[in-house]
């Protein structure tokens, strides 16, 4: 069933039953910030989504497992607009339909994506890789040939000490460890002031405490924005987990607390008979 009492977007958002909304502002009144719904998609007749519906809360944060091929980059790839969905919807919020929106709008809005691979500027130091990343959104595009403000400047700082790199903001990008790379690339996701950030296998090749500085800094920022992290170590999950859910062969296959997603015999099944 379609969760939506209103299938509002565009134009009639503001004449219809979200009146009270301002045009463009994300409804999370009901509770999810993200809803999909019986969304597919094929690649030459495979289904690597098969009527997928998942519902992310406004704030939480959300790991999603399942073996190689489950899905969950297709997935990521259709909240971000790179992939267009045969059937299904996909709203932001109650009222705000992604699948009318291109990539960059929808980035716009306010869902992000960290890559696996770190696209920091090595040449450039922490603190100008964060001023690049504030001036590279649209929103401020006015100032992209003005000295930072005050204000500015404060946001940089403020996310460079989120990220833990508060010592190292004068060093050139390309001398940070791998981990250190991968927290400077959050940093300038977070420059965007993201709504959503979906993350791809953050821990891949980082040190055991690098893992554990990223399990912190992902704890930190739930609350404050929703984030969606998929991730196969399953130590690194559970140390982050509220909620997690399981995708196999394109659909949800259970969500619950770590313990109970890996007690399911479904779930045993899934990953040992694969
Ligand atoms: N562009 C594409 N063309 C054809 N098949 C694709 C394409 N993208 C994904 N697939 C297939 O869809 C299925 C789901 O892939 P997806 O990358 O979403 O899985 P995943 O859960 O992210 O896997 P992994 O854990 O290995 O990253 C796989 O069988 C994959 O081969
Ligand atoms: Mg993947």
């Amino acid at each position: 069933m379609n969760q939506h009492t209103a299938n509002l977007s565009g134009e009639d958002a503001k004449d219809g039953a979200g009146s009270l909304l301002v045009k463009g502002e994300v409804d999370t009144r009901h509770g999810p910030i993200l809803y999909l719904e019986d969304v597919s998609v094929s690649f030459d007749g495979f289904k690597a989504l098969n009527k997928l519906s998942l519902y992310i809360d406004a704030g939480e944060l959300r790991c999603l497992i399942g073996p190689n091929g489950a899905g969950k980059t297709t997935l990521m790839d259709v909240i971000t607009g790179k992939t267009r969905p045969d059937t299904g919807s996909v709203f932001f919020g109650q009222t705000i339909d992604l699948l009318q929106m291109d990539e960059p709008a929808i980035a716009q809005a306010g869902i992000c994506r960290k890559f696996q691979k770190p696209s920091v500027f090595d040449a450039l130091t922490v603190f100008e890789n964060l001023e690049l990343a504030l001036k590279a959104d649209k929103r401020t595009w006015p100032t992209l040939f003005n000295r930072l403000n005050g204000e500015q400047r404060d946001r940089i700082n403020e996310v460079i000490e989120t990220i833990g790199l508060s010592t190292g903001h004068q060093l050139r990008a390309g001398i940070l460890s791998h981990g250190q790379k991968q927290w400077l690339e959050i940093g300038m996701l977070l420059m965007q002031e993201p709504k959503v950030m979906l993350v791809d296998e953050p821990i891949a090749g980082m040190t055991h405490q690098e893992v554990e500085r990223t399990a912190e800094l992902l704890l930190s920022l739930q609350g404050h924005r929703s984030i969606v992290v998929v991730e196969h170590d399953m130590e690194f999950v559970r140390s982050i987990a509220r909620k997690v859910t399981v995708l196999h062969e394109g659909s949800v296959l259970t969500e619950g607390t770590m313990d109970e997603v890996q007690n399911d015999p479904r779930v045993i099944q899934v990953y040992l008979g694969g």
